[in-house]
């Protein structure tokens, strides 16, 4: 479905600069931005007054784990994109590490189908990588809904790894498109799995899956992205050694990103949270998360994610080392950032340009990611003065609880937008939860990338 809308007397988060006006979205796609206002409504336009409302692109969260297929009793592609709505997201790109994995074109077609069918937001996935999939790889490069190639150098959730030199070399010379690689070093891992087995202390987790592990296969992957001129992602940065490192590396062929959760917690709060924030690669050090901060600012790494990876709090109480890796994300990264925006940390300016464009700019989506003429109408509206506290009560996740349970987060979308039209809203006063107003599979698209 696409929309007529007329948005009046908004604050409008502009790539540049924030300035007072009004937006009109003309079948699905942004017709005209007046600034300073004076647009006047249409017949057959609904129309939003928007006074003391930011209005923001639709966020892109191009880093969830749905479960589905497999593990639906977590999250499936219709309850992962009404929780990604009500956060202000409005495009997600999923991973591929399923039951079974989604390694080949029936499978990722399977995927997509099932999304058109249930997703209320547009959609698109990874393919993942195994040590002797490469005609797959091939088969989906350039395939509407397919964002790229997703390698896990390391075991994390699932039986997704290659690791060895000449499947990696495989994959980088023979494929197109994006590569996008969770970067732990899987023989390191080995070593420090056997040294660590006694301690079931939680801190314990970074010292095992130590900076060493994720910096070694951060240097290794850029290594070959460089050897077959390859484009790379590096998901997930979480050491300001890694940071610091790619700094002076980076130019169109590497990006990377790095999740709200280690742009705001350390290991106090994996202290505090326990299993809660349990995830891979791990929380890490107050040092840790100031160099990403600065490192996200200076352009080194390209944008902010969630790594939505839904678990149920019964898996997590089996404690550690026995509780699962992951934590859930997608409908509250947004009002996180704008927190963080609100104490000075960043600028209103700087979240569009981390969840918005640079998603946008790293897979080539088309029409995303700004306020523009003529890009898709997919916004958000945050009320950047609504202060609320959050419990796992508020949550839209199947798995229902939030690690930022108990937190008071300043700024929420009171209204989340695609292709014009409204698919959540929430009423000022009203529930933190807030409604989802879309049937499944009315709204939303697949998306196109530019491979
Ligand atoms: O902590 C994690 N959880 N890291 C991953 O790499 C995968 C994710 C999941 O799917 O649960
Ligand atoms: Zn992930």
């Amino acid at each position: 479905m696409v929309g007529h809308l007329l948005i009046q007397n908004a604050t409008l988060v502009l790539p540049e600069k924030i300035v007072e006006g009004d937006l009109r979205v003309k079948g699905g796609s942004i017709a005209e931005i007046a600034i300073g206002g004076g647009l006047d409504s249409l017949k057959n336009e609904s129309v939003i007054d928007a006074t003391g409302l930011h209005l923001l692109p639709g966020v892109i969260d191009p880093h969830v784990h749905f479960r589905e297929p497999g593990n639906t009793e977590k999250e499936d592609l219709e309850s992962g994109s009404r929780a990604a709505a009500a956060g202000g997201v409005t495009s997600f790109l999923d991973m591929p590490n399923n039951n079974p994995n989604t390694i080949d074109r029936p499978s990722l077609e399977r995927k997509i189908s099932l999304a058109s069918k249930k997703s209320i937001t547009h959609y698109g996935f990874f393919i993942g990588a195994t040590k002797d999939n490469i005609s797959d790889l091939q088969s989906v490069q350039g395939m509407d809904g397919v964002c790229g190639i997703k390698i896990f150098m390391g075991s994390s959730t699932g039986d997704l790894l290659v690791h060895e030199q000449e499947h990696l070399e495989n994959i980088f010379a023979n494929t197109g498109g994006v590569i996008a690689t969770h970067a732990e070093d899987e023989e390191r891992l080995q070593q420090r799995n056997v040294k660590f087995s006694h301690r079931t202390d939680i801190a314990s987790h970074a010292e095992n899956r130590d900076v060493e592990c994720a910096f070694l296969a951060t240097k290794r992957a850029a290594s070959l992205a460089m050897k077959h001129n390859h484009r790379l992602h590096i998901v997930h940065l979480t050491s300001g050694k890694e940071a610091d490192w790619l700094y002076d590396k980076k130019g169109n062929l590497i990006t990377t990103e790095v999740c709200t959760q280690h742009l705001t917690f350390d290991q106090n709060d994996v202290e505090r949270l326990g299993e809660r924030v349990l995830m891979n690669p791990p929380i890490r050090y107050d040092e840790d998360r100031e160099t990403l901060w600065k490192r996200l600012k200076d352009g080194t790494i390209d944008c902010v994610v969630t790594d939505h990876a839904p678990h149920t709090l019964e898996a997590k109480a089996a404690g550690f080392p026995h509780a699962p890796a992951g934590m859930p994300g997608v409908e509250t990264s947004l009002p996180l950032m704008l927190t963080h925006a609100k104490e000075g940390k960043c600028k209103i300016t700087d979240i569009a340009k981390w969840m918005c464009a640079g998603p946008a700019q790293v897979y080539g989506i088309k029409n995303k990611g700004s306020l523009t003429e003529g890009f898709d109408g997919d916004l958000t509206l945050v009320d950047m003065e609504a202060s609320r506290i959050i419990t796992d009560s508020d949550t839209w996740t199947k798995v229902g609880w939030t690690p930022y349970s108990g937190m008071e987060l300043t700024g929420w979308p009171m209204y989340t937008i695609v292709d014009g039209e409204v698919v959540h809203m929430r009423r000022p006063g009203g529930s933190l939860k807030g409604e989802s107003v879309a049937s499944s599979g009315s709204s939303g698209r697949v998306l196109k990338f530019r491979n």
